[in-house]
């Protein structure tokens, strides 16, 4: 067992350093809650979780253990990041291959940033007819939004900063810290 994060540690991944922003007890303290809320408003429906990869596969996993009840899980992958920007355009580079005809799906997303890549998942899976959708964000970053997108629940909204941690990454690093880091600019 890891202790947790001193909320004073500086990282550093690659070239960029990084602040504690969200500690290892904080953000499961939040996940815990969240599935207790979903677990009251699923209860008896096996709803389908699908994560958003590859960042929200972390959260997704932890989620999905803190609902009690039957449930399912399935993965799309998104491509939109390219450092520590948001491109443009949207990829579908996997698809999910389960029939999402009549079923309680929850969508689970690492991070709303602009809104872009929630926005295009959900047209897409409108098409597929679910019973219902919801959508689930570990993190949003409300100054942002950018695209019209409801996140029905929220871990935490957070400044318009980079973050690493708990599933995000640097150029391929960080997903594996428990907790949450935020970029720190003007350093020397
Ligand atoms: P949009 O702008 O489409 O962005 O809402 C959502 C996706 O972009 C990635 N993203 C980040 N990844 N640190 C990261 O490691 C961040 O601060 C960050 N902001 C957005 C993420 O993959 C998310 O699904
Ligand atoms: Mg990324």
């Amino acid at each position: 067992m890891q202790p947790d994060n001193n909320p004073n540690d500086n990282i550093q991944i690659h070239d960029l350093h990084f602040t504690s922003l969200l500690s290892e007890a904080e953000v499961q303290k939040r996940v815990q809650e969240l599935g207790a809320v979903l677990t009251e408003r699923y209860a008896g429906q096996n709803p389908l979780f699908i994560s958003i990869l590859s960042g929200a596969f972390v959260f997704a996993s932890d989620l999905m253990r803190a609902f009690k009840g039957n449930c399912e899980v399935g993965f799309v992958k998104l491509a939109s990041y390219a450092g520590t920007r948001s491109s443009g355009s949207i990829q579908t580079v996997m698809g999910i291959e389960k029939n999402l005809r009549g079923r309680h799906v929850i969508v689970v997303e690492d991070i709303v940033d602009t809104g872009r890549t929630l926005h295009f998942f959900l047209n897409q899976l409108q098409i597929q007819e679910p019973a219902s959708i919801c959508t689930v964000s570990i993190l949003r970053k409300p100054e942002a939004a950018a695209f019209p997108v409801q996140i029905d629940y929220v871990g935490f909204d957070i400044e318009d900063k980079f973050v690493v941690g708990y599933g995000l990454d640097y150029e391929g690093l960080g997903r594996n810290l428990p907790g949450i880091y935020q970029l720190q600019e003007n350093i020397a």
